[in-house]
């Protein structure tokens, strides 16, 4: 007899336990040691030779194949199965999918917490106005379909509409503005609405007092809040996205209760990653905090291949600064991939650095390559390697509370 998995399930080893993977079902589920063993071996050997069928102490090893069988997850078979065809992980070529054009790092807000350390008074913007509209084309030829006007402040970029009407020109899906919405009037959303555009904006809580002390900007909720308005009954695609620090931890609930009073779908709030202005322990909120990584995880055929070649976040995407710069996010503020004021898109697109980053899987990152779950897990590099004393690349997630050398969950995530 012989004893296999199906087909639709992948057995993945950790440094002390492993995981099935159920394509099918998108189940991930945890397997102990001693399991993990039983399963590599069964793939090579018949049963007969991997326990003794009738002793007593292996009945646990059979109890817990039966159970496998009974979740579908693998059968028995009385002749030796044909092995499956060689896996073969996806190596189609990533390509540009997704772009955030900075359009300028000025900003009329000074946010406590800036990862681009946009203010009134910032370096020069150094792309010239003909270069962002070429770029908008040279992206979209390469296959990008998706773009976002952000900054700084977009609408403090004195055309930023031209660059709107060209990505509309150019049959993007999906265009963008993530913008504070203090500068927005009516012929902004006019615009807004006769381009199909979407609108994301940002509050900190659902008073002008605390609001204004994450922007020190007076005046800036009472305005963004209007806009908000405006944009919802002009029925624009509207985003909302919250962040919180200290100076405004205990808002998340009253942020969730406006987004929902304004019938805007909201997720719970963000806490201030670790770059940029944000770069500062004494901003980090001390009562609120991002739930750590935990289990269930989910996985399918497309995103478990996808994960042996291609970081689940970053492959696809580019951001270029106002600087000229391509990182390949934009809180990835030193991973510099080119620049295209001496370079066309295509180059750097081409070139290793993007490459590296968008290749960065959890198999090169520190403890994730010894995890089960690193095929199923989501990842966030800018964040682990904002939060790593060393700021290494392939440092591992701070908020990960999972030991993959002695297969438990810590109780305590020290951030
Ligand atoms: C840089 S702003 C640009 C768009 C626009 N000026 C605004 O604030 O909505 C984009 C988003 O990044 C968020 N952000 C800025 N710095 C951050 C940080 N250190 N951590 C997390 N989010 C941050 C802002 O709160 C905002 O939601
Ligand atoms: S977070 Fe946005 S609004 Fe605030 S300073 Fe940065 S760019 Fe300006
Ligand atoms: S963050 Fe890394 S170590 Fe933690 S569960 Fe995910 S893959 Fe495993
Ligand atoms: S999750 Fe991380 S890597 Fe992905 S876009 Fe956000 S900051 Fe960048």
């Amino acid at each position: 007899m012989y004893y296999r998995l199906q087909d639709c399930c992948k057995l993945v080893e950790g440094a002390k336990r492993g995981a099935i993977y159920n394509l099918q079902t998108g189940k991930v589920f945890s397997v102990n040691a001693g399991a993990l063993q039983l399963l590599r071996a069964c793939r090579h050997s018949p049963l007969e030779d991997v326990l003794d069928i009738n002793a007593a102490d292996d009945k646990v090893y059979l109890d817990f194949l039966h159970r496998l069988t009974e979740m579908n997850l693998g059968s028995l078979y009385l002749a030796k199965p044909s092995e499956p065809a060689a896996e073969s992980p996806c190596e189609a070529p990533q390509k540009l999918d997704f772009l955030w054009l900075e359009l300028t790092s000025l900003c009329n807000n000074r946010c406590l917490h800036c990862y681009a350390t946009s203010g009134p008074c910032c370096e020069p913007d150094a792309v010239p106005h003909e270069r962002w509209l070429s770029l908008i084309s040279e992206a979209r030829a390469l296959g990008a379909t998706a773009i976002q006007l952000i900054g700084g402040e977009p609408m403090l970029y004195p055309h930023w509409r031209e660059l709107a009407e060209k990505a509309c020109a150019e049959n993007y899906e999906y265009i963008e503005i993530f913008t504070n919405a203090t500068l927005v009037d009516d012929s902004d959303v006019e615009f807004f609405a006769s381009h199909n555009m979407h609108v994301a904006t940002t509050i900190y809580a659902d008073n002008a007092q605390v609001h204004d002390t994450v922007t020190l900007n007076p005046g800036s909720f009472e305005k963004t809040l209007g806009a908000i308005h405006k944009i919802l009954a002009a029925k624009i695609p509207l985003r909302i996205a919250s962040i919180l620090m200290k100076a405004n931890e205990l808002e998340a609930a009253n942020i969730m209760e406006l987004c929902a009073k304004l019938g805007v779908e909201v997720s719970p709030p963000d806490v201030v990653r670790p770059t940029g202005r944000g770069d500062d322990k004494d901003l980090l909120p001390t009562a609120y905090a991002k739930p750590p990584i935990r289990p269930p995880f989910y996985t399918d055929e497309e995103s478990f291949a996808r994960a042996h070649n291609y970081h689940s976040c970053l492959a696809g995407k580019i951001a270029i600064t106002a600087g000229g710069d391509v990182i390949p996010c934009i809180f990835a503020r030193n991973q510099t991939c080119g620049n295209i004021l001496t370079k066309p898109l295509a180059e750097v697109l081409n070139g290793r650095s993007l490459d590296q980053c968008w290749r960065t899987t959890k198999d090169q990152v520190e403890k994730c390559k010894d995890c089960e779950y690193r095929y199923a897990c989501s990842d966030c590099r800018p964040l682990a390697q904002g939060s790593d004393s060393g700021k290494r690349w392939l440092a591992c997630s701070a908020d990960c509370p999972y030991n993959p050398y002695t297969g438990k969950w810590e109780e305590e995530v020290h951030v």
